[in-house]
């Protein structure tokens, strides 16, 4: 991986360029474990697809990260990067990216909410012709407080189910203003991220923050989408037992006959030794199921914004609140009725523990990055809709991580094919 040096006067904001030996190392152990990536960069510093494009991505600022913003920088975009999660950013990281590869990150770890919009803006000010955005807080920043930015757009990309809600929900008032490619509904995103990824991050976060044995105590997952699917199977191989809440009576049927308890969270709110949220939604824990917990249970979030637990609600109900261990505060709401959230109701998975593993981010930032190859070529033929990630960039990323993987499979014949094409052969 060659190595060449910031520019000085290059436009950063991070915590410590000192910590950029460790960055590096972090970045080389994740890059170890994303071979499409890796793949995808050889071909980039060749073809250079992406010369010309200035590209503002909001990401969490992680070693997987690194890897998707160095393959740009190698396809020959211009790449400005900040944080999607204040909580997320690993300060050594952001600090390799800036002294190693002269890339702009404007990302501190624990960045309060000025500073996090700050960042967003400065991200913005070299004029992007692409975006990479996860929640859409960036893109909704472009098209409320930076509209003179938006003609330079050719497209973007998103990267989760949130900010792809979100700019559904903007296209259909008419409002979105360029086109944005949905890479979280690319098969080879959310079957594996949200699922596995989730799945494993979320309880590695819970872990890591309160050390709790989890075998045998009851777990609560809200919500039964691929993130809440992965939480609930992960949780059940630990040996919880697990209830699923729901407000799909499809999924809610699923979770049944996935073999889990279904019921509503007021049932459930009693019962619950740990909760997660994994909803999109707001106040999915409220005031009425406080109050009806156990002592010592412990609620954390894995939905992409900290807006799924109420803690305004639970501090107003708290007599006094105290941190117990680094990324837990008790609330004590009566001498018996103690309740523990996992930092602040921010992601568990990226605010306690690393994020999702190397080998799933892999197949994610691969399709990020064919993505924005994508719009670089096609940009003329798009228009400002939310695209799904086309159906053959997809399979080449499923193709290249299998072959990776060391497994190969089957082709069908040329009498399958044809069976499969015809209409006319019955019993
Ligand atoms: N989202 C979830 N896990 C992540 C990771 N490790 N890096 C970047 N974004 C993520």
């Amino acid at each position: 991986m060659s190595t060449p040096r910031p520019m000085q006067s290059l436009p950063c904001d991070v915590k410590d360029l000192a910590l950029a030996a460790e960055g590096r190392r972090r970045t080389e152990w994740a890059a170890s474990e994303m071979p499409v990536i890796e793949q995808i960069r050889a071909r980039f510093a060749k073809s250079k697809p992406l010369k010309g494009h200035r590209i503002a991505a909001c990401l969490h600022v992680t070693s997987e990260t690194a890897n998707l913003a160095i393959t740009l920088k190698a396809g020959g975009a211009d790449l400005r990067l900040c944080a999607s999660n204040p909580l997320s950013t690993q300060d050594d990281v952001a600090a390799h990216l800036v002294k190693d590869h002269g890339i702009s990150v404007f990302a501190v770890h624990g960045a309060d909410n000025k500073q996090y919009y700050r960042h967003i803006n400065s991200t913005l000010d070299f004029g992007p012709t692409m975006t990479q955005d996860d929640g859409c807080d960036l893109v909704n920043t472009l098209h409320s407080k930076r509209r003179d930015l938006i003609p330079d757009i050719v497209g973007g990309t998103e990267e989760t189910t949130t900010g792809v809600i979100r700019l559904r929900a903007m296209e259909k008032d008419g409002k979105l203003a360029f086109p944005v490619i949905a890479v979280n509904d690319a098969d080879t995103k959310h079957l594996f991220d949200n699922r596995y990824g989730t799945g494993q991050s979320t309880i590695d976060g819970i872990i890591r923050a309160t050390n709790l044995l989890l075998c045998g105590r009851t777990m609560v997952v809200a919500g039964y989408g691929w993130c809440g699917r992965g939480v609930a199977m992960r949780a059940r191989g630990h040996g919880a037992h697990v209830i699923v809440t729901e407000i799909d009576p499809t999924k809610a049927i699923e979770a049944v006959m996935d073999g889990f308890q279904v019921m509503t969270m007021e049932k459930a709110a009693p019962l619950g030794d740990i909760f997660v949220t994994l909803t999109g939604n707001i106040n999915v824990l409220d005031t009425v199921h406080f109050r009806k917990m156990k002592d010592g249970a412990v609620v954390c979030n894995s939905g992409h914004f900290d807006v799924e637990i109420n803690i305004k609600a639970l501090r107003k109900l708290a007599r006094k609140s105290r941190t117990v261990r680094p990324e837990v505060v008790e609330h004590e709401l009566s001498p018996t009725r103690r309740i523990r959230v996992i930092s602040e109701g921010r992601l568990v998975n990226l605010s306690a523990a690393e994020g999702h593993p190397a080998a799933v981010m892999d197949m994610s930032f691969a399709n990020q990055a064919l993505a924005a190859e994508y719009i670089a070529k096609h940009s003329s033929k798009l228009e400002n809709r939310v695209y799904v990630m086309p159906r053959d960039l997809d399979e080449k990323v499923a193709k290249l991580k299998l072959r990776t993987m060391g497994f190969s499979i089957d082709k069908l014949s040329e009498e399958q094919e044809k069976y499969l094409s015809s209409y006319d052969m019955g019993t």
